[in-house]
């Protein structure tokens, strides 16, 4: 006999949908807030909530450095993939963390440093501007690549070249982009060093970051105003790749397994808890709340919740494993309350898997998640790491799973069956850039919750009544029972005169 059988068959998300509540000018759609814990944090910093419940899966043909810069912008985020080497991956954090969101702060170099190593540095690092600091980190000037020629400076200190301090504008006592932006306007100088009371130096403001920063108010950025870079681990390698993404500067590592319910991964969350305790984890995938409570017990930050639900997905087919996702997220919102009410910690879940549009997503948070994860909605954005093709004159991009044969080949570690593909490989059709496609999505979460009568995503937790539907009922649910002229020569043949 097995240990159990559950006789009442699991649910997916396209099987719910939500009653309306009392829809009040609290909850009309511009006064509702979409913000959610992106992991749990003892002291709720801001730097862990997103303003919008959108995550980008990590995944090859989903999420690189473009595509999280472009998310954590827009107030969503996107897990760097792991199915490459460490290097690599480190690489995209740097590139996110270095995308400037208004305050950086900068590395700086010292007076004595000699033109050329400056100049080393510069091509190494990528950066055209170095502010000048003395032992006490006061600031004595600014360096650009503009002030200097390796061939006849090359030998000089950086300080006979700088721009010295008292010939620069500087900002004391700011914090705000505004303010700093004012400043910034009434100089001719393309940066602002903001310093303390004793001059020391903070940070750099630059010009053409301020436009940037202005278009994007839900941007995520962390505690010294840089975008939010998170990245996935797998349970093989973390102890050579998460050191190289630390010194990265990554913000969150995500465990990124098909089954997650493992010692492998509470092995995992000790070390590095251990040695990183600073980076939160978000552990998964699981499907029940034994899994949750395992996860949690070792350490998880945040859980991700969903099998065999993705859209190029074969686990279940290949292993007989997995799960609805809507009745994955209700068993273990279940654990998560549970825990919650034990201990006062509150952990997001991620449902992740087989999340298609905007109804999808508002379903899978009333039913308890915090957020929703996706794979083939980002793959088909210009943000995506993968090239435009034409077929059969549709412009479509390619779409791998990460337990594809072509995402392992990379090395054989995330789907440890090396024998047998748990992902599928297609295209899906290309919509534009995200900044075009995401406020429609949006608007349509917040339609569905103005309905419900929920201001905020806790709210919509509290509020929301589902009700399970027939398949006539969705039937009923879709157009019926009109003629729609499918080509355009149909259209051109409608009489409109009779
Ligand atoms: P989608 O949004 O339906 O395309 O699903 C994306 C999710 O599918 C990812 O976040 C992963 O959890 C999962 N996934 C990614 N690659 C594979 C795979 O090759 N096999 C099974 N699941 C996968």
């Amino acid at each position: 006999m097995p240990k159990k059988i559950y006789y009442e068959s699991s649910r997916t998300l396209m099987e719910f949908r939500l009653l309306p509540g009392l829809t009040t000018p609290e909850t009309i759609l511009f006064n509702i807030s979409l913000e959610t814990p992106l992991v749990y944090s003892a002291d709720q910093s801001h730097k862990y909530q997103l303003r919008i419940p959108i995550a980008a899966a990590a995944m090859q043909s989903v999420s690189g450095a473009e595509m999280a810069i472009e998310l954590a912008k827009l107030g969503g985020n996107a897990f760097i993939f792991c199915s490459q080497t460490a290097t690599e991956q480190a690489a995209m954090v740097r590139k996110v963390k270095k995308h400037k969101a208004g305050f950086v702060k900068p590395e700086t170099v010292a007076p004595e440093m000699k033109i050329s190593e400056l100049n080393n540095l510069r091509i190494q690092r990528g950066y055209n501007t170095f502010p000048v600091v003395d032992a006490d980190h006061h600031l004595l000037g600014i360096i650009t690549k503009n002030d200097y020629d390796v061939k006849p400076h090359g030998d000089l200190p950086v300080s006979a070249r700088m721009l010295p301090v008292a010939s620069l504008i500087v900002g004391g006592n700011i914090s705000d982009i505004k303010e700093a932006n004012n400043l910034l306007r009434e100089t001719h100088q393309s940066v602002l060093p903001i310093v303390d009371p004793q001059q020391r130096l903070k940070y750099l403001v630059f010009r053409k970051d301020i436009r940037n920063h202005l278009d994007n108010p839900l941007e995520v950025v962390d505690e010294h105003k840089r975008l939010l870079a998170t990245a996935a681990i797998n349970t093989h390698d973390y102890e050579t790749r998460v050191p190289a993404l630390a010194e990265a500067g990554v913000d969150v590592l995500a465990i990124d397994s098909s089954d997650g319910h493992s010692t492998f991964q509470a092995e995992a969350l000790l070390w590095i808890k251990a040695n990183f305790p600073q980076l939160p984890v978000i552990a998964g995938n699981i499907i029940t709340g034994d899994g949750f409570d395992y996860l949690v017990e070792h350490g998880a930050a945040a859980v991700k919740v969903g099998m065999g639900g993705g859209s190029i997905c074969i686990t279940q087919e290949q292993k007989g494993t997995g799960r609805g996702l809507a009745t994955s997220i209700i068993k273990v919102a279940e654990a998560r309350d549970r825990y919650f009410q034990k201990t006062g910690r509150y952990i997001p879940l991620v449902a992740d898997g087989g999340i298609v549009n905007s109804k999808d997503v508002v379903i899978a948070l009333a039913l308890g998640a915090d957020y929703a994860m996706m794979g083939r909605y980002f793959a088909r954005m210009e943000e995506s790491p993968t090239e435009k093709v034409t077929i059969n004159n549709k412009v479509m991009k390619p779409y791998w799973g990460e337990g594809s044969a072509r995402a392992r080949d990379w090395k054989k570690v995330r789907y440890q069956q090396a024998m047998f593909a748990e992902g599928v490989e297609g295209f899906v059709q290309y919509a534009g850039k995200l900044r075009d496609n995401l406020p429609e999505t949006l608007a349509k979460i917040r339609a569905s919750m103005s309905s419900v009568g929920a201001a905020n995503i806790a709210e919509l937790h509290e509020k929301a009544e589902l009700e399970v539907v027939s398949a006539l009922s969705i039937r009923e649910g879709n157009v019926h029972d009109i003629y729609m002229p499918g080509t355009e020569g149909d259209y051109n043949s409608i009489n409109w005169g009779n």
